[in-house]
């Protein structure tokens, strides 16, 4: 079946590199290749892999004449500042909803930034994450109610038109791979990247065998979260949908969601030390400390997805 170009804004610097780190391979203690999916250089912002799910969803809101953007995570959320970044740039307005109490804007880069970058933030009073995924849907029909044009996008920009936009990367990937197959290994939160990517594997006929490393939930939670999503990027796109078994999580979340491992710390000072990567210590750190126990043996490919803000509140000190 043909399947219609989806419409995308765009915002990302594409192809992202796709590059060696032999020094880097020798530190994890891997006797094969490893090669390096730079999307901490997606060009947009600091937006890291939220660049390219930003692409269709600032396209989807685009069609429906959407005003203003309405989304939400947690103070330190890299998808917040993204879509912070993403509806200046196509002059619509802003408004996140952030788990808890209000905190001072300069306790988070992430937060300093997504202000910075014109959203107005309203606290949801609950550190619970899902307090955030209620008072969305209310945050946007207060605002219709005022007259204005909403488009929601659920945290970490997990909706299936986010996902799409990784669907669209196994493509760009397959081609600079040229006929190499390696595992790839890639940090999961809310899990719309790895759906995408899932969703283009099968539809490539699964030449690559992809691993997510759950940093956010349980690896059942996320299972069932990220083969829906990746189902329903396939339907779109009439391809082969996805089965259970194409989707492979290990538990990388070490102490919890947001707190940083010893073992990602040490994954991190080798990446950056070797290879010159900078990675956070939520999401990058602890997949790529993940890496080697996961891969076992053949070549293994590290998707980096950004999270340069919150490497840099690392640096910084805790919250
Ligand atoms: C740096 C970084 N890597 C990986 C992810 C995971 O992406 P997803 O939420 O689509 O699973 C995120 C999500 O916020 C992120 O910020």
């Amino acid at each position: 079946m043909a399947v219609t170009a989806p419409a995308r804004t765009s915002l990302a610097v594409l192809p992202t590199p796709l590059v060696t780190a032999s020094r880097l391979a020798d530190a994890l203690g891997l006797t094969e290749p490893l090669l390096v999916k730079r999307d901490d250089l997606t060009g947009f912002a600091v937006a890291g892999n939220k660049a390219r799910q930003l692409e269709l969803l600032v396209a989807e809101a685009e069609e429906q004449d959407a005003d203003v953007v309405v989304t939400g995570g947690s103070t330190g959320s890299n998808f917040v500042a993204a879509a912070a970044a993403a509806a200046a740039y196509a002059g619509m307005g802003c408004v996140v909803v952030l788990a808890g109490d209000a905190v001072n804007r300069t306790d988070h880069p992430n937060l300093a930034a997504a202000t910075a970058w014109g959203a107005q933030v309203r606290w949801t009073g609950n550190a619970d994450r899902a307090s955030v995924d209620e008072m969305i849907p209310a945050v946007a029909a207060q605002l219709a109610r005022d007259g204005a044009r909403p488009y929601v996008i659920p945290r970490g920009g997990a909706s299936a038109t986010g996902a799409l936009g990784y669907r669209l990367a196994v493509d760009e990937l397959v081609g600079q791979l040229a006929g190499r197959t390696p595992t790839i290994v890639i940090a999961v939160g809310a899990g719309g990247t790895l759906a995408g990517l899932v969703a283009g594997v099968v539809a490539h006929g699964n030449p690559l065998r992809i691993i997510g490393a759950s940093v956010s939930r349980p690896v059942d939670e996320v299972a069932g979260r990220v083969l829906a999503l990746a189902r329903e990027v396939a339907r779109r796109r009439g391809e082969k949908e996805p089965q259970p078994s194409d989707v492979e999580l290990v538990d990388a979340r070490g102490p919890g969601h947001g707190v940083a491992s010893p073992a990602g710390a040490a994954a991190a000072a080798l990446a950056l030390r070797y290879a010159g990567l900078v990675l956070d210590p939520v999401y990058t750190a602890k997949a790529l400390a993940a890496l080697p126990a996961a891969v076992a043996d053949g070549p293994a490919l590290f998707w980096h997805t950004g999270g340069l803000l919150d490497a840099v509140a690392a640096l910084m000190g805790p919250l």
